[in-house]
C-alpha cells in the first residue's frame, strides 16, 4: 500500500512571518546577510566558503556565463557557470572569472616587440582591451618592454605597419611597482603619478600583472565583493552524473571555487558515485548535490558527502517536471522537510550541512521566507535572467523589452545530463521546460539593492540580525486564500504605476 503524507505540501506564497519584537538594535545597517555555503562543524569550526549575500545564480545556459558570476560574486553572492557545454568552454568561462580583479589583473592583451599597429587594432577589437603589455616572448609573464595605451597611436596618422617599438611608452619611463606590493600601495602609486594602470613587475622585470585605477574605484563601491585569497571573485561551476570524472579535475584545475551537482532529481545512486569519486579524488574539493525534497534524500546525500544540499523540485518558473512526470513537493514544505532533517543531522553529528532552496522565487518576500523555513542561500534563475549580465538578448517583444529564459530541460538546452534516467545518453524522450521570455529589469546591482533591503526590513520587523537569528527566532503562519487576496491593493481603484513586483 502506498505511503501518503498527511501534511499538505505547500508554497511560499500560502505562509506570512508574524513580526517579532523590533529592538533598538535591529537596524538595515546592523543586518548581517552573510552565510555558509558548505558542511563545518559550527560552534568549533568557521565554514571553508561563505558568501556575502544569500543568493547564487542557477545552473542555467540562459542564466549563469562568466558575465554573470563576475556581477554576482562583485555583489557578494555566486553563480554556478552551466555545465550543459562542452569541458573546454565551460572551464574558458571559469577562467575569466578568475582572471577579472578588482586588484592585480594577469595581462591578457600581450604582444611581442615585432608586432604592428595592425597588431594592435587587432588584439583591441578581439579583447576589448584599451592597455596592452609587449614583452619579450608576447606572453603575459614575460619580461616588459613596454605598455601600449590608446593615448600612443593615433590610427588616422599612422602606418598600421609601424612596429609597436617605435610607439609604445618604453619600460625605462612606465612608472611601475616591484611584486609583493599591496593594492592600497599600488593605488598609492597610480594617484601619486597620475597614471591609469600600474605594470607590476618581479626583480627581473618579469611581468606580474597589471593594476587598473579603475578597478580600485569599483572595489571601493562593492565592499561584499566575494574574493579568494589571491583577491579574485569566487566562482561555481555545475557538473553532471555522467563525465564527472574528466570535467571535475579540469573545472578545479581552470580555478572553480565549488562545484554543484545539477540535477532535477538528485535521490539517486548516480549522485553518491559521483560525491564518493570526487572526495576520494580530493577531499578539499567543495562539491553541492541535489535536488532533494525530503528528510530520506538529505540524509542520503548528507552520507554520501555532500558539502551542501539542494531543495526543490517542480518549482521553477520554467519547470514543467510536475507536469511531465508528476513528481515534486511544495517548495515552502520540501525546504521546511529539509531544513528539519538537516537540524537533526547537525544535533546529531555536530556537521552543519546548509541547504540551498533552488526555484520558485517569484516576490522578493519569498526569499526571506525560504531563510525562515531554514534554507542557508537561495538559487534564482528567472530573477536573474531578466538583468543586463544574463547571457541571454534583450528583445521587444509587444512593446515592452524582454529577455529570453529557457529551462535546461527544453529543447533548446537538451541538458539530457540534468534528467538522466540512467539509459543511453545523449537523448531526452520528452521535455521537461519551457523556452519562455522575461520582463527586462536593468543593471543587477540597482535590483539586488532593492530585493536586500527589503530582506533586510523584514528581518528588522522579525527581531533579527543574522540568517541563523531568523531562522531560530521565525514565526510563521499559513494563510488562508482569503487572507491572500487582502495581501496586495485591494478595493481601491488603483493609479497607474509602474511598480515593479
Ligand atoms: P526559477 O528561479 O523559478 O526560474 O527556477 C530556477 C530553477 O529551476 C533552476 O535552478 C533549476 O533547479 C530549475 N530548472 C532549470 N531548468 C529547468 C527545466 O527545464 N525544467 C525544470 N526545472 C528547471
Amino acid at each position: 500500500m502506498a505511503m501518503i503524507f498527511t501534511d499538505e505540501s505547500r508554497t511560499f506564497s500560502e505562509y506570512l512571518l508574524v513580526p517579532n519584537l523590533t529592538t533598538a538594535e535591529n537596524t538595515p545597517e546592523n543586518v548581517d546577510l552573510s552565510t555558509p555555503i558548505v558542511r563545518y562543524r559550527k560552534g568549533k569550526e568557521e565554514p571553508a566558503l561563505k558568501i556575502n549575500v544569500p543568493l547564487v545564480s542557477a545552473v542555467m545556459q540562459s542564466v549563469s556565463d562568466s558575465g554573470m558570476a563576475i556581477a554576482l560574486a562583485r555583489y557578494g553572492g555566486l553563480s554556478f557557470v552551466f555545465q550543459s557545454q562542452p569541458i573546454a568552454e565551460q572551464c574558458e568561462m571559469i577562467r575569466k572569472v578568475k582572471k577579472y580583479k578588482a586588484g592585480v589583473v594577469i595581462s591578457d592583451s600581450n604582444l611581442m616587440p615585432h608586432a604592428t599597429l595592425a597588431d594592435v587594432l587587432d588584439l583591441r577589437e578581439r579583447m576589448g582591451h584599451q592597455t596592452a603589455a609587449v614583452t619579450e616572448d608576447g606572453s603575459p609573464t614575460g619580461k616588459l618592454l613596454g605598455l601600449i595605451t590608446s593615448r600612443d597611436y593615433r590610427v588616422s596618422r599612422m602606418d598600421p605597419g609601424t612596429c609597436v617599438t617605435e610607439f609604445m611608452t618604453p619600460f625605462e619611463h612606465l612608472v611601475f611597482a616591484r611584486e609583493g606590493t599591496t593594492l592600497k600601495e599600488a593605488n598609492d602609486i597610480i594617484w601619486e603619478h597620475k597614471v591609469n594602470q600600474l605594470p607590476i613587475v618581479d626583480d627581473q622585470n618579469h611581468l606580474v600583472g597589471l593594476v587598473f585605477r579603475k578597478d580600485y574605484e569599483s572595489h571601493k563601491e562593492n565592499p561584499n565583493e566575494l574574493l579568494d585569497t589571491n583577491k579574485s571573485l569566487i566562482v561555481g561551476a555545475g557538473i553532471n552524473t555522467r563525465d564527472y570524472k574528466e570535467r571535475v579535475p579540469a573545472l578545479v584545475a581552470a580555478g572553480a571555487d565549488v562545484l554543484c551537482l545539477d540535477s532535477s532529481d538528485g535521490f539517486s545512486e548516480w549522485q553518491k558515485d559521483t560525491l564518493v569519486w570526487i572526495k576520494n579524488y580530493d577531499p578539499e574539493i567543495l562539491v553541492g548535490a541535489g535536488n532533494v525534497v525530503d528528510a530520506e534524500g538529505f540524509q542520503y546525500l548528507a552520507d554520501a558527502g555532500a558539502d551542501f544540499i539542494k531543495v526543490g523540485i517542480g518549482g521553477g518558473s520554467i519547470c514543467i517536471t510536475r507536469e511531465q512526470k508528476g513528481i515534486g513537493c511544495g517548495q515552502a514544505s520540501a525546504v521546511l522537510a529539509v531544513a528539519k532533517a538537516r537540524n537533526e543531522y547537525f544535533a546529531k553529528t555536530g556537521v552543519y550541512i546548509p541547504i540551498c532552496s533552488d526555484g520558485g522565487i517569484v516576490l522578493d518576500y519569498h526569499i526571506t521566507l525560504a531563510l525562515a523555513m531554514g534554507a542557508d542561500f537561495i538559487m534564482l534563475g528567472r530573477y536573474f535572467a531578466r538583468f543586463d549580465e544574463s547571457p541571454t538578448r534583450k528583445m521587444l517583444v509587444g512593446g515592452n523589452y524582454v529577455k529570453e529564459y529557457w529551462g535546461e530541460g527544453s529543447n533548446r538546452a537538451r541538458n539530457w545530463q540534468r534528467y538522466d534516467d540512467g539509459g543511453t545518453g545523449g537523448k531526452m524522450a520528452f521535455e521537461e521546460g519551457v523556452d519562455s521570455y522575461v520582463p527586462y529589469a536593468g543593471k543587477l546591482k540597482d535590483n539586488v539593492d532593492t530585493s536586500m533591503a527589503k530582506v533586510k526590513a523584514t528581518m528588522c520587523s522579525c527581531g533579527s540580525s543574522t540568517i541563523e537569528e531568523l531562522q531560530t527566532k521565525a514565526r510563521l503562519v499559513v494563510v488562508s486564500s482569503t487572507s491572500i487576496i487582502e495581501s496586495g491593493a485591494h478595493d481601491v481603484i488603483q493609479k497607474e504605476s509602474d511598480r515593479p513586483r
